[in-house]
């Protein structure tokens, strides 16, 4: 018997392969409503529909970013706007060779029951969104679960809550034909240490994957974008670790939890600077060639934050803001590689 014929990104663990190829990685703009209000607001732009449009629009016609960038994650508006020039934004994605993802939860809501946690929401009515997301050309997509450090948090109900809605998401996705990209981020506000980050993200990815196990989830079709093992942003450790210590950290954590069938981990850069997330990736890289799984980005704020600074919404700035994405883009690919100059 012949196998069939198929090309890498024609199968779901193909397009998951894809995503991580050597020296790739994804950019998040899948930024919500309230999200683009604040990010909009910090370089005194209004977020309209049209602001969003031609702010996503520069984003995606960098010339060069299919360099660096596999995948850019949308969010709803995104995925059905038309650009300036009346092509359907991700449209624009394909034909530049990047894969168009979705992010597919709707947000965060406090625990019942949980004091000071959240539960992410957007499970019903999934399949039927999913199918919709797969006409409109997604070919993958993104759920994140909010963990919060404290000396008791999180709760063992708040793990399991968020590990069980994510596995029914990563299921759901590979049903329509989607690559889940399976978000546990466990956040960086507070004064705990490394140590308890460390606890507490192997915790969270020890039920994550039990609970994938336990729902059939084809984990060679997925991707996972944790946090880094990291000092909160309040603790004396965080003006002291360095990158080799915590790409040192994160590896360690992620070779006690993290199946070696899973294809590639992308990490969220979280609130770190576009600096220290690009030198922490690139600590990964330097100290992680030997790992099963591609150590890549899926980064938000730490390619976008210069960019929106460069553009501040003047139709003028979009050559110069396209200039500084395409730098840090390629900076970002470098650090893919283990291979940032500083
Ligand atoms: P940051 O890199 O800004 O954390 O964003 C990534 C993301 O998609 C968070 O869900």
């Amino acid at each position: 018997t012949s196998t069939p014929s198929t090309t890498p990104a024609s199968t779901l663990s193909g397009t998951a392969q894809a995503l991580v190829a050597p020296g790739k990685g994804i950019l998040a703009a899948d930024e919500s409503l309230p999200t683009m209000v604040k990010r909009l607001a910090r370089i005194g732009v209004e977020s309209t529909e049209d602001t969003r449009r031609s702010y996503r629009e520069l984003l995606f016609t960098t010339p060069g970013l299919a360099d660096t960038v596999s995948g850019v994650i949308l969010f709803d508006e995104t995925m059905r706007q038309r650009s300036s020039t009346g092509a359907f934004l991700p449209e624009i994605l394909a034909g530049a060779g990047i894969l168009p993802g979705i992010k597919v939860d709707a947000g965060t809501v406090p625990l019942a029951g949980a004091p000071g946690e959240l539960v992410t929401q957007g499970l019903d009515g999934l399949r039927e969104r999913f199918a919709e997301y797969a006409a409109l050309g997604a070919r993958f997509a993104k759920w994140r679960a909010v963990l919060r450090v404290g000396p008791l948090l999180p709760s063992s109900a708040c793990v399991e809550a968020n590990a069980h809605a994510l596995a029914r998401y990563a299921a759901l996705a590979q049903d329509a034909g989607l690559v889940p990209i399976v978000e546990p981020e466990v956040l960086m506000d507070g004064s705990h240490g490394t140590e308890r980050c460390a606890e507490v993200t192997r915790q969270v990815l020890r039920q994550v994957y039990a609970e994938l196990a336990r729902q059939h989830v084809d984990l060679a079709s997925t991707l996972l974008k944790p946090s880094m093992v990291l000092p909160g942003t309040t603790s004396p450790e965080a003006e002291q670790v360095s990158d080799d210590e915590v790409a040192a950290r994160t590896i360690a954590v992620l070779r006690d939890t993290v199946p070696a069938s899973v294809p590639g981990v992308v990490f969220l850069s979280g609130g770190q600077s576009p600096q220290q997330a690009t030198a922490r990736l690139d600590a990964l890289n330097r100290l992680g060639v030997h790992q099963p799984w591609q150590l890549s980005f899926s980064f938000g704020r730490a390619l976008q934050a210069p960019v929106l600074d460069a553009w501040r919404g003047e139709p003028e700035n979009v050559a110069p803001a396209q200039a500084v994405l395409a730098e840090r883009a390629r900076l970002t690919g470098a650090a893919r590689r283990g291979c940032y100059e500083r």
